[in-house]
């Protein structure tokens, strides 16, 4: 995959780019990638690249000129462009996994207020929000945007690591993972890890996903195409824990 990133600060993602796995990536030949300062394309003497906005409101707006030419100079009529906004579509992992099958990725940055809508309009297929917060700044949003994409390229990162991680597999958070030492301070790493029994390892390791994903996020259980171990596990849990059923009206099975 080709990604470019068009900025008004290069300097904010090039050492992502320049660093750890993505390095290794754009080693191998499985990356390749352009830093794109939109000020290069400013024509004016002081490279002006923003101005108020029509009909007013605070704060200053991308001009469409210099991004304009700035997009069409990195071919991005004919690439996957999108741009990260938070009043985008929620960012997730089926949409990190759909991004990633592209050829070409442009990625647009946006600073103060945003971009002339005349751009969103030309060149933009997607607007991207990370999540319901506001950032400084498109940078950031896009470092994240890419980092999820990225990794999910054959060869980038081993198949394993990627089957096991949140999200993927049955849709539940991770459980928790212990390294050596066996007892740190007083606190034990659980038995059952120790035993080497693979069967008894795999369903302490489901059990803990299930409790870790209704502490936190019991809305992923609403999903469907939950299987029924997973469903069977979820009940015990919470008759156990005497805790209320998250989503009882979608206790069926949909396999
Ligand atoms: N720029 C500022 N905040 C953002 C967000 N939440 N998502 C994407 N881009 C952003």
């Amino acid at each position: 995959m080709k990604i470019t990133v068009l900025t008004l600060f290069p300097e904010i993602l090039r050492g992502f780019f320049e660093s750890s796995i993505m390095a290794r990536a754009v080693k191998a030949g499985r990356i390749e990638y352009e830093l794109v300062n939109i000020r290069d394309y400013a024509t004016d003497r002081h490279r002006k690249c923003d101005d108020e906005i029509f009909g007013g409101g605070a704060g200053m707006l991308m001009l469409p000129g210099p991004l304009g030419r700035a997009l069409d100079a990195h071919g991005a009529r004919t690439a996957r462009t999108v741009f990260v906004t938070p009043s985008g579509r929620l960012f997730n992992q089926a949409y990190a996994a759909d991004l990633a099958r592209e050829e070409r990725l442009v990625v647009v940055c946006g600073r103060y207020e945003g971009v002339d809508q005349r751009i969103i309009d030309e060149y933009v297929d997607d607007e991207i929000s990370i999540g319901d917060y506001v950032l400084s700044s498109g940078e950031v949003a896009a470092l994240v945007l890419v980092d999820a994409v990225y990794r999910l390229i054959p060869g980038v990162i081993s198949g394993e690591s990627l089957a096991e991680e949140s999200f993927s597999g049955h849709g539940l958070l991770e459980y928790p993972q212990y390294t050596r030492p066996a007892v740190y301070g007083t606190i034990k790493v659980p038995e059952v890890l120790l035993s080497g029994h693979h069967a008894n390892i795999a369903a302490w390791r489901l059990k803990a996903q299930i409790r870790k994903t209704l502490a936190y996020r019991p809305e992923l259980f609403a999903s469907a195409g939950l299987p029924d171990e997973v469903r069977r596990l979820l009940k015990e849990i919470v008759t156990e824990g005497g805790i209320d059923e998250p989503y009882p009206e979608d206790s069926g099975s949909a396999d």
